[in-house]
Protein backbone atom coordinates (compact mmCIF):
# COMPACT_ATOMS: atom_id res chain seq x y z
CA UNK A 1 0.00 0.00 0.00
CA UNK A 2 0.83 3.43 -0.72
CA UNK A 3 2.62 5.38 2.22
CA UNK A 4 -0.13 8.43 3.02
CA UNK A 5 1.95 11.40 2.35
CA UNK A 6 1.66 14.49 4.35
CA UNK A 7 -0.72 16.06 2.29
CA UNK A 8 -3.06 13.31 2.52
CA UNK A 9 -2.77 13.48 6.00
CA UNK A 10 -4.43 16.66 6.28
CA UNK A 11 -7.55 14.98 4.29
CA UNK A 12 -10.95 14.78 6.55
CA UNK A 13 -12.73 12.30 3.68
CA UNK A 14 -15.44 10.73 5.67
CA UNK A 15 -15.63 12.44 8.54
CA UNK A 16 -18.19 14.82 9.94
CA UNK A 17 -17.82 17.97 11.24
CA UNK A 18 -20.03 20.60 12.97
CA UNK A 19 -18.70 24.44 12.96
CA UNK A 20 -21.16 26.43 15.25
CA UNK A 21 -21.25 30.14 13.96
CA UNK A 22 -20.28 29.34 10.34
CA UNK A 23 -22.67 32.12 8.73
CA UNK A 24 -19.99 34.44 8.84
CA UNK A 25 -16.57 35.56 10.13
CA UNK A 26 -13.77 33.03 10.95
CA UNK A 27 -16.03 30.20 11.36
CA UNK A 28 -17.28 30.70 8.01
CA UNK A 29 -14.22 30.39 6.51
CA UNK A 30 -13.15 27.43 9.13
CA UNK A 31 -16.15 25.34 7.50
CA UNK A 32 -15.38 26.19 3.95
CA UNK A 33 -11.50 24.34 5.08
CA UNK A 34 -12.85 21.73 6.52
CA UNK A 35 -15.54 21.27 4.09
CA UNK A 36 -12.97 21.60 1.12
CA UNK A 37 -10.38 18.78 2.93
CA UNK A 38 -13.30 16.30 2.45
CA UNK A 39 -15.75 16.68 5.62
CA UNK A 40 -19.26 16.91 5.54
CA UNK A 41 -19.74 19.75 7.30
CA UNK A 42 -22.85 21.00 9.12
CA UNK A 43 -22.85 24.55 9.45
CA UNK A 44 -24.47 26.09 12.56
CA UNK A 45 -26.60 29.57 11.88
CA UNK A 46 -28.65 31.04 15.02
CA UNK A 47 -31.48 30.15 12.91
CA UNK A 48 -31.55 27.03 9.88
CA UNK A 49 -33.02 29.80 7.50
CA UNK A 50 -30.06 32.36 8.13
CA UNK A 51 -27.34 29.81 7.37
CA UNK A 52 -29.03 28.21 4.43
CA UNK A 53 -27.60 30.10 1.75
CA UNK A 54 -24.31 29.55 3.14
CA UNK A 55 -25.51 25.57 2.64
CA UNK A 56 -26.33 26.31 -0.50
CA UNK A 57 -23.00 27.92 -1.39
CA UNK A 58 -20.88 24.65 -0.66
CA UNK A 59 -22.80 22.65 -2.29
CA UNK A 60 -22.62 24.69 -5.43
CA UNK A 61 -18.66 24.20 -5.31
CA UNK A 62 -19.54 20.63 -4.95
CA UNK A 63 -18.58 20.04 -1.20
CA UNK A 64 -20.80 17.94 1.56
CA UNK A 65 -22.67 20.23 3.31
CA UNK A 66 -25.83 20.20 5.86
CA UNK A 67 -27.42 23.10 8.06
CA UNK A 68 -28.69 23.21 12.20
CA UNK A 69 -30.07 25.92 13.53
CA UNK A 70 -30.08 27.58 17.28
CA UNK A 71 -29.32 30.50 19.92
CA UNK A 72 -26.53 28.46 21.78
CA UNK A 73 -28.14 30.66 24.68
CA UNK A 74 -31.30 29.00 24.54
CA UNK A 75 -30.64 25.34 26.06
CA UNK A 76 -34.01 24.02 25.12
CA UNK A 77 -33.02 24.84 21.48
CA UNK A 78 -30.09 23.68 21.58
CA UNK A 79 -30.64 19.84 22.96
CA UNK A 80 -33.87 19.90 20.56
CA UNK A 81 -32.30 20.53 17.61
CA UNK A 82 -29.17 18.10 18.38
CA UNK A 83 -31.61 15.71 19.06
CA UNK A 84 -32.48 15.93 15.50
CA UNK A 85 -28.96 16.25 14.71
CA UNK A 86 -27.99 13.23 16.02
CA UNK A 87 -30.81 11.49 14.61
CA UNK A 88 -29.38 12.06 11.23
CA UNK A 89 -25.80 11.53 11.49
CA UNK A 90 -25.44 9.56 14.63
CA UNK A 91 -21.92 11.11 15.07
CA UNK A 92 -19.94 13.86 14.86
CA UNK A 93 -16.28 13.60 14.59
CA UNK A 94 -15.35 17.33 14.74
CA UNK A 95 -16.70 19.89 16.65
CA UNK A 96 -15.44 23.43 16.00
CA UNK A 97 -16.60 25.39 18.80
CA UNK A 98 -16.69 29.22 17.12
CA UNK A 99 -19.33 30.80 18.57
CA UNK A 100 -18.84 33.83 20.82
CA UNK A 101 -20.17 37.19 21.82
CA UNK A 102 -18.40 40.25 22.90
CA UNK A 103 -19.12 42.47 25.64
CA UNK A 104 -15.81 45.29 25.41
CA UNK A 105 -17.99 46.99 28.73
CA UNK A 106 -15.64 47.72 31.57
CA UNK A 107 -16.26 46.00 35.12
CA UNK A 108 -18.03 49.20 36.60
CA UNK A 109 -20.81 48.47 33.66
CA UNK A 110 -21.32 45.05 33.32
CA UNK A 111 -24.41 43.86 35.45
CA UNK A 112 -24.05 40.16 37.47
CA UNK A 113 -26.48 38.94 35.23
CA UNK A 114 -24.67 40.55 31.49
CA UNK A 115 -21.78 38.34 33.06
CA UNK A 116 -23.31 35.35 33.42
CA UNK A 117 -25.06 35.50 29.89
CA UNK A 118 -21.78 36.24 28.60
CA UNK A 119 -20.39 33.42 30.34
CA UNK A 120 -23.00 31.10 29.30
CA UNK A 121 -22.95 31.64 25.67
CA UNK A 122 -19.54 31.38 25.57
CA UNK A 123 -18.74 29.03 27.86
CA UNK A 124 -21.69 26.86 29.02
CA UNK A 125 -22.88 26.52 25.75
CA UNK A 126 -19.78 24.77 24.35
CA UNK A 127 -19.80 22.67 27.13
CA UNK A 128 -23.53 21.30 26.72
CA UNK A 129 -22.63 20.87 22.67
CA UNK A 130 -19.26 18.81 23.88
CA UNK A 131 -21.53 16.98 26.41
CA UNK A 132 -23.69 15.45 23.18
CA UNK A 133 -21.11 14.90 20.96
CA UNK A 134 -18.67 13.46 23.16
CA UNK A 135 -20.49 9.48 23.82
CA UNK A 136 -20.33 8.52 20.41
CA UNK A 137 -16.65 10.33 20.05
CA UNK A 138 -15.37 8.03 22.96
CA UNK A 139 -17.18 4.89 21.93
CA UNK A 140 -15.72 5.35 18.44
CA UNK A 141 -12.27 6.10 19.87
CA UNK A 142 -11.98 9.05 17.49
CA UNK A 143 -12.91 12.77 17.65
CA UNK A 144 -11.57 15.95 17.59
CA UNK A 145 -12.93 19.05 20.16
CA UNK A 146 -11.41 22.27 18.72
CA UNK A 147 -12.30 25.43 20.62
CA UNK A 148 -12.14 28.72 19.46
CA UNK A 149 -10.86 31.29 22.83
CA UNK A 150 -9.44 34.50 21.67
CA UNK A 151 -5.80 36.42 22.81
CA UNK A 152 -7.59 37.15 25.93
CA UNK A 153 -7.88 33.80 27.17
CA UNK A 154 -3.97 34.82 28.17
CA UNK A 155 -3.64 38.54 28.21
CA UNK A 156 -5.89 41.45 29.31
CA UNK A 157 -7.20 44.26 27.90
CA UNK A 158 -8.50 46.96 29.97
CA UNK A 159 -12.78 46.31 29.79
CA UNK A 160 -14.13 42.90 28.70
CA UNK A 161 -14.07 41.31 32.16
CA UNK A 162 -16.91 38.88 30.82
CA UNK A 163 -15.59 37.97 27.70
CA UNK A 164 -11.98 37.39 29.42
CA UNK A 165 -12.73 35.17 31.95
CA UNK A 166 -14.93 32.82 29.46
CA UNK A 167 -12.63 32.77 27.11
CA UNK A 168 -9.72 31.89 30.00
CA UNK A 169 -12.55 29.49 31.08
CA UNK A 170 -12.74 27.72 27.65
CA UNK A 171 -9.24 27.48 27.40
CA UNK A 172 -9.08 25.86 30.76
CA UNK A 173 -11.96 23.62 29.63
CA UNK A 174 -10.28 22.78 27.33
CA UNK A 175 -7.09 21.73 28.99
CA UNK A 176 -9.32 19.65 31.46
CA UNK A 177 -10.97 17.80 28.84
CA UNK A 178 -7.79 16.97 27.15
CA UNK A 179 -6.61 15.32 29.97
CA UNK A 180 -10.00 13.47 30.44
CA UNK A 181 -10.89 12.32 26.96
CA UNK A 182 -7.38 11.57 25.83
CA UNK A 183 -7.35 7.99 27.00
CA UNK A 184 -10.22 7.36 24.23
CA UNK A 185 -7.99 9.18 21.62
CA UNK A 186 -10.38 11.71 21.37
CA UNK A 187 -8.45 15.42 21.31
CA UNK A 188 -9.31 18.68 22.78
CA UNK A 189 -7.32 21.89 21.46
CA UNK A 190 -8.39 25.98 21.31
CA UNK A 191 -7.21 27.94 18.68
CA UNK A 192 -6.59 31.44 19.74
CA UNK A 193 -7.14 34.49 17.65
CA UNK A 194 -5.48 37.88 17.92
CA UNK A 195 -7.37 41.11 15.73
CA UNK A 196 -8.91 39.91 12.87
CA UNK A 197 -10.63 42.26 10.33
CA UNK A 198 -13.88 40.45 10.39
CA UNK A 199 -17.25 41.94 9.52
CA UNK A 200 -17.57 42.40 13.52
CA UNK A 201 -14.70 44.50 13.48
CA UNK A 202 -15.11 46.31 10.84
CA UNK A 203 -15.50 49.58 12.84
CA UNK A 204 -12.60 48.52 14.77
CA UNK A 205 -10.08 48.42 11.83
CA UNK A 206 -11.04 52.15 10.43
CA UNK A 207 -9.05 54.88 11.37
CA UNK A 208 -6.68 55.92 13.97
CA UNK A 209 -7.75 53.28 16.39
CA UNK A 210 -7.25 50.35 13.73
CA UNK A 211 -3.81 51.94 12.21
CA UNK A 212 -2.94 51.46 16.09
CA UNK A 213 -3.94 47.90 16.47
CA UNK A 214 -2.19 46.66 13.51
CA UNK A 215 0.68 48.50 14.70
CA UNK A 216 0.89 46.26 17.79
CA UNK A 217 0.96 43.23 16.03
CA UNK A 218 4.49 42.24 14.61
CA UNK A 219 3.24 41.41 11.19
CA UNK A 220 1.88 44.80 11.50
CA UNK A 221 -1.66 44.42 9.77
CA UNK A 222 -4.56 42.86 11.28
CA UNK A 223 -5.25 38.92 10.22
CA UNK A 224 -7.61 38.27 7.13
CA UNK A 225 -10.39 35.71 8.56
CA UNK A 226 -8.86 33.31 5.51
CA UNK A 227 -6.00 33.09 7.31
CA UNK A 228 -7.44 31.38 10.61
CA UNK A 229 -8.64 28.19 8.37
CA UNK A 230 -5.18 26.28 8.58
CA UNK A 231 -4.79 26.60 11.80
CA UNK A 232 -8.26 24.54 12.29
CA UNK A 233 -7.54 22.39 9.91
CA UNK A 234 -4.24 21.14 11.28
CA UNK A 235 -6.14 20.21 14.49
CA UNK A 236 -9.25 18.32 13.14
CA UNK A 237 -6.82 16.24 10.77
CA UNK A 238 -4.91 13.70 10.75
CA UNK A 239 -1.49 15.53 10.53
CA UNK A 240 -2.43 17.18 14.22
CA UNK A 241 -3.43 13.64 15.57
CA UNK A 242 -0.60 14.15 18.31
CA UNK A 243 -1.66 17.62 19.24
CA UNK A 244 -3.65 17.50 22.83
CA UNK A 245 -4.70 20.21 25.11
CA UNK A 246 -2.52 22.88 23.10
CA UNK A 247 -4.11 26.22 22.57
CA UNK A 248 -2.77 27.38 19.12
CA UNK A 249 -2.49 31.07 18.79
CA UNK A 250 -3.03 32.99 15.76
CA UNK A 251 -2.11 36.26 16.29
CA UNK A 252 0.57 37.73 14.08
CA UNK A 253 3.00 37.44 17.09
CA UNK A 254 0.80 39.59 19.89
CA UNK A 255 1.45 37.58 22.37
CA UNK A 256 4.80 37.10 22.20
CA UNK A 257 5.91 40.70 21.98
CA UNK A 258 5.16 43.39 24.94
CA UNK A 259 6.34 46.31 22.73
CA UNK A 260 4.30 49.64 23.37
CA UNK A 261 3.51 51.89 20.49
N1 LIG B 1 -12.51 38.33 14.93
C1 LIG B 1 -11.56 38.41 15.83
O1 LIG B 1 -10.66 39.25 15.72
C2 LIG B 1 -11.52 37.49 17.01
C3 LIG B 1 -10.50 37.65 17.95
C4 LIG B 1 -10.45 36.78 19.02
C5 LIG B 1 -11.41 35.80 19.17
N2 LIG B 1 -12.41 35.69 18.26
C6 LIG B 1 -13.39 34.64 18.47
O2 LIG B 1 -13.58 33.96 17.25
C7 LIG B 1 -14.93 33.54 17.13
C8 LIG B 1 -15.51 34.07 15.83
O3 LIG B 1 -15.29 35.45 15.76
P1 LIG B 1 -15.87 36.33 14.55
O4 LIG B 1 -15.22 37.65 14.63
O5 LIG B 1 -15.83 35.55 13.31
O6 LIG B 1 -17.37 36.47 15.06
P2 LIG B 1 -18.66 36.99 14.29
O7 LIG B 1 -18.30 37.53 12.95
O8 LIG B 1 -19.32 37.91 15.26
O9 LIG B 1 -19.48 35.66 14.08
C9 LIG B 1 -19.96 34.98 15.17
C10 LIG B 1 -20.98 33.97 14.67
O10 LIG B 1 -21.54 33.37 15.83
C11 LIG B 1 -22.95 33.47 15.73
N3 LIG B 1 -23.54 33.65 17.04
C12 LIG B 1 -23.25 34.62 17.96
N4 LIG B 1 -24.01 34.46 19.04
C13 LIG B 1 -24.81 33.38 18.80
C14 LIG B 1 -25.80 32.74 19.54
N5 LIG B 1 -26.17 33.16 20.78
N6 LIG B 1 -26.40 31.66 19.00
C15 LIG B 1 -26.07 31.23 17.77
N7 LIG B 1 -25.13 31.81 17.01
C16 LIG B 1 -24.51 32.88 17.52
C17 LIG B 1 -23.21 34.68 14.87
O11 LIG B 1 -24.49 34.55 14.31
P3 LIG B 1 -25.25 35.81 13.68
O12 LIG B 1 -24.62 35.94 12.30
O13 LIG B 1 -26.67 35.40 13.64
O14 LIG B 1 -24.98 36.96 14.58
C18 LIG B 1 -22.08 34.61 13.87
O15 LIG B 1 -22.40 33.79 12.78
C19 LIG B 1 -15.64 34.05 18.38
O16 LIG B 1 -15.65 33.04 19.36
C20 LIG B 1 -14.75 35.19 18.84
O17 LIG B 1 -14.85 35.43 20.22
C21 LIG B 1 -12.50 36.52 17.18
Amino acid sequence: MARMTILDRFRLDGQIALVTGAARGLGWEMAQALAEAGARVILHGRTNAAILPRAAELANRGLAADTIGFDVSDATAVERAMDALLARHSRIDILLNNVGERDRRSAQQVAPEDFDRLVSVDLGAVYRLIKRVMPAMIERRHGRIISVTSIVDQLAANGSPSYTAAKGGLAALTRALAAELGQHNVTCNAISPGFFATETNQALTLGDSGTQRARRVPLNRWGQPSEIAGAALLLASPAGSYINGHTLVVDGGISATYDML
